[in-house]
């Protein structure tokens, strides 16, 4: 997998579209090429068909590419036209995408423990940053957040527990969750189990995708930590390939960014959350 490859246009078609929690569904596709070529953060925009009035693309990150089986899977909730025609799309149907897209997670250099933090449908491209630092045998321990236990994308958190253990470390792997309204794990947001995690254990990094103030607060604990956070930023996106400007993420040093091109996985520092 490699994120330096422009992104194409591809046929797909849908294996599986299944619903997996309240208002989300898991969509495996067969898209061969972007398998073998998308890399962990980037994202797609798939045409829903059925609306010729509905014309942009939906802009999905994916949580496991299967390069041998020319696999994609999504993760998707149910929040307006196009993903709910989405979620009427049935095995066998056939559309197009454009991909691979964006700039993805980076493995952090210096050796140790990343934390991963996921909120709501921010929990996909998590997973698929879990795989590319379980492939490279970088340790990790994950809090993943939901509004309440019917939300949550259970199977995704059992996939995080189940990934191959540490090598560079022989101490257990943390999964926790939190739940808005505690009717599944820790009662209250994902930032009052990253604290406690950052006080007890030594990360060389934190990853994290989720609302915007979810990764407000994330990125605030990880400075205050004195760590380097990469953050995964969602935008309302036209093109998805930098022509339209559409999804502009605000620069810290001044200036702006495209979510589309540039992102949308970024340095916390660099950008205004
Ligand atoms: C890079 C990227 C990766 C994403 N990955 C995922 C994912 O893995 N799983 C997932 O469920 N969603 C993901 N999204 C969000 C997803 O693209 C939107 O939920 C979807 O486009 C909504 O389309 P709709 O026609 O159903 O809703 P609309 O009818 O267009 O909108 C419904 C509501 O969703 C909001 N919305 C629409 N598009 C976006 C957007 N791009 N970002 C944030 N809010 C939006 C609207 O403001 C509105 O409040 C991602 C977005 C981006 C930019
Ligand atoms: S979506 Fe058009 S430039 Fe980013």
């Amino acid at each position: 997998m490699q994120d330096d490859v422009r992104p194409a246009l591809h046929e797909f078609v849908v294996k599986v579209n299944e619903p997996v929690a309240q208002d989300t569904y898991r969509l495996l596709i067969e898209a061969p090429e972007l398998a073998r070529t998308i890399a962990a953060g980037q994202f797609m925009n798939l045409q829903v068909p059925g609306d010729a009035s509905h014309i942009l693309r939906i802009p999905l990150s994916f949580s496991c590419a299967d390069a041998a089986a020319g696999t994609v899977e999504l993760v998707y909730a149910v929040v307006g036209e196009g993903t709910a025609r989405l979620a009427a799309m049935a095995p066998g149907q056939r559309s197009t995408l454009t991909g691979p897209s964006g700039t993805g997670w980076r493995v952090p250099e210096q050796p140790g423990r990343v934390l991963l933090v996921a909120g709501g449908v921010g929990l996909p491209p998590v997973i698929a940053a879990a795989r590319m630092l379980a492939a490279a045998g970088v340790g990790f321990d994950a809090v993943v957040g939901a509004r309440d236990a019917a939300h949550l994308y259970e199977r995704g958190v059992d996939e995080l527990r189940g990934m191959a253990p540490d090598q560079l470390c022989d101490c257990a792997r943390r999964v926790l969750v939190t739940t808005d309204d505690g009717s599944a794990g820790i009662r209250g947001f994902v930032t009052q189990a990253v604290e406690p995690l950052l006080a007890e254990r030594t990360y060389v990094q934190l990853m994290a995708c989720g609302p915007a103030p979810m990764l407000r607060g994330v990125a605030e604990l990880a400075d205050a930590a004195q760590l380097p956070c990469q953050v995964s930023l969602e935008r309302l996106m036209g093109c998805g390939f930098g022509a339209c400007s559409c999804c502009n993420v605000e620069l810290a040093a001044g200036g702006y960014a495209l979510c589309c091109q540039d992102g949308p996985v970024f340095d916390a520092k660099e950008v205004v959350l």
